[in-house]
């Protein structure tokens, strides 16, 4: 073996580890941040983010085994472990503190992947505070690698470094400037609210129509000016205006990569205040209607693992969930109905993933799904949509945090009234106006000028979410759980009061 082939292999995995890690990190603020969203996705991201800093620590202990066995720059085990033992210098202005960077950033670096593939069993702030010490290990790589190498003085080094210095400097700046916590939810407000004075509303026909389950109407909409229509995310719905001015919005359920057009399904509601009638009776292939959106509340976030559980016609958001997820991700869904000529997609489902979903359906069972054998003490994110009593049953077993869910209906909000009168300032225009308790938020603000839009009044669709900026807001709504509205801050006042004395909204 040639002597010099510990050096290479020392410099090449040392220049491949310093590269990765930039790119992992790089890609972690890009998860963190979603700044590309929405042509990005949770999953991949944090996939790709693992995956390199994986591979950035496998190259770090290369670097360290191939300099612990050159023999052109001697390192000892001491050297290589303990801050300050080594003596090799290689910029004397510097003394030792390139190499000691280097060893404090193994350590660093293995706390931070360790506690990684420990995530899900260490409280969230100890893990998130140990993951921060991720954007110092790269700045002190950046100190290690430029001025400890034999080769910094090379040329095609210096560049190398400095597109790295660069690309970290970058990074750093897009993670200061958009600070928000990766919560999907919060990082969508901005791109599911539509507020306030217009909606962008495009004209689109029906490209096809299915049945694929008893009382079930499938259908894709098109739009004949456009080929690509604007992307979005598993969990999305749109909004159909009807003629007679009633908008209902429903779930996409196709493939978030077919831009082509958006596939929904309607169960034909005994209920049917005239949305799903009118889906029935109305709409055929080329027949036309009014479309906005799509828009999210819905959103799945970034998971190593999910429990998804669908009811009836709720299996329209879970499906396109599904289907988004990369192959290798771990999953189970119970998909429960009534019986299974009335399930939509339940075979295709269970056929295409015979190993992770339960079909249940009442008529073949004889008996409810039993939710505390299929969730079995589980810590991943579980997200749901069905009827109401499917969800009340997961919120009594399923943590708050770790719960997800998309409502149908209103449900009846038992809270205080809020308080009396509460005053109500619109940051955008200044203006400020008293709101009785009793009174609609919504039709006050909308009085002022506000010009919110909105759509099912019930407190359901999300469509009047606005951003409160100040004050604390008595949630009566039935969007998400009140804990992420207060994350994210927002309400929605089409049924929401005030519990404090004044409220600002970003209106
Ligand atoms: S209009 Fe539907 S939530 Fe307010």
């Amino acid at each position: 073996m040639s002597p010099e082939f510990w050096w290479y292999v020392t410099r090449a995995s040392a220049l491949i580890a310093w590269v990765l890690l930039v790119i992992s990190v790089t890609w972690g603020i890009l998860l963190s941040t979603r700044v590309l969203k929405p042509n990005d996705n949770p999953s991949w991201l944090l996939d790709l983010h693992r995956w390199l800093s994986g591979l950035a620590v496998t190259f770090t202990a290369l670097h360290m085994f191939s300099l612990y066995i050159d023999s052109y720059a001697p390192f000892s085990a001491a050297d290589l472990f303990i801050p300050f033992h080594s003596t090799y210098v290689q910029v004397t202005s510097l003394g030792k503190w390139p190499i000691v960077l280097g060893v404090l950033c193994a350590y660093l670096l293995i706390a931070v992947q360790s506690t990684s593939l420990l995530m899900k069993i260490l409280p969230r702030r100890f893990w998130k505070a140990i993951h921060y010490l991720s954007y110092a290990v790269v700045l002190m790589v950046s100190f290690h690698a430029g001025w400890s190498g034999t080769d910094v003085r090379a040329w095609m080094y210096r560049v190398v470094a400095i597109l790295l210095i660069m690309l970290t400097t970058a990074a750093l700046i897009v993670r200061i400037l958009f600070p928000k916590s990766a919560r999907t939810l919060s990082a969508t407000v901005e791109k599911r609210r539509p507020n306030q004075l217009s909606e962008v509303k495009r004209s689109m026909y029906v490209r096809t129509v299915t049945h694929p389950a008893t009382g079930i109407k499938s259908l894709t909409f098109a739009d004949a000016l456009v080929s690509e229509l604007p992307t979005w995310v598993p969990g999305s719905h749109i909004t159909l205006h009807l003629p007679d001015g009633m908008k209902r919005q429903y779930s996409l359920c196709g493939d978030p990569a077919d831009r082509s057009g958006y596939e929904i399904a309607v169960l034909l509601s005994q209920q049917s205040r005239g949305g799903s009638k009118f889906v029935h009776e109305e709409l055929h292939e080329g027949s036309t209607v009014e479309v906005s959106g799509p828009h999210n509340h819905f959103e799945l976030e970034p998971s190593s693992e999910y429990v998804f559980v669908a009811g009836g016609i709720g299996i329209t958001p879970i499906k396109s969930m599904i289907e988004s997820l990369p192959a290798r991700r771990n999953w189970r869904l119970l998909y429960a109905g009534r019986s299974r000529e009335s399930m939509a997609f339940a075979d295709a489902l269970e056929q295409a993933f015979p190993e992770r979903v339960i079909i249940h359906a009442d008529d073949e069972k004889g008996a409810p799904p039993n939710l505390d054998d299929f969730l079995g003490g589980t810590s991943s994110p579980v997200y749901v949509c069905g009827p109401e009593p499917l969800l009340n049953a997961l919120m009594e077993r399923v943590p708050v945090g770790k719960l997800h869910y998309e409502r149908f209906s209103a449900v009846a909000r038992d809270t205080e009234e809020g308080i009396a009168e509460y005053e109500v300032t619109m940051s955008h225009s200044g203006k400020t106006f008293s709101v009785q308790q009793q009174d609609s938020l919504l039709e006050a603000i909308t009085k002022n000028g506000g010009g919110l839009i909105s759509s099912c009044g019930e407190g359901v669709c999300g469509t009047c979410e606005v951003r409160v900026l100040e004050g604390k807001p008595l949630h009566r709504d039935s969007v998400t759980s009140d804990e992420d509205k207060d994350e994210i801050g927002v309400m929605y006042p089409c049924v929401s009061r005030s519990s404090s004395a004044k409220l600002v909204l970003d209106i």
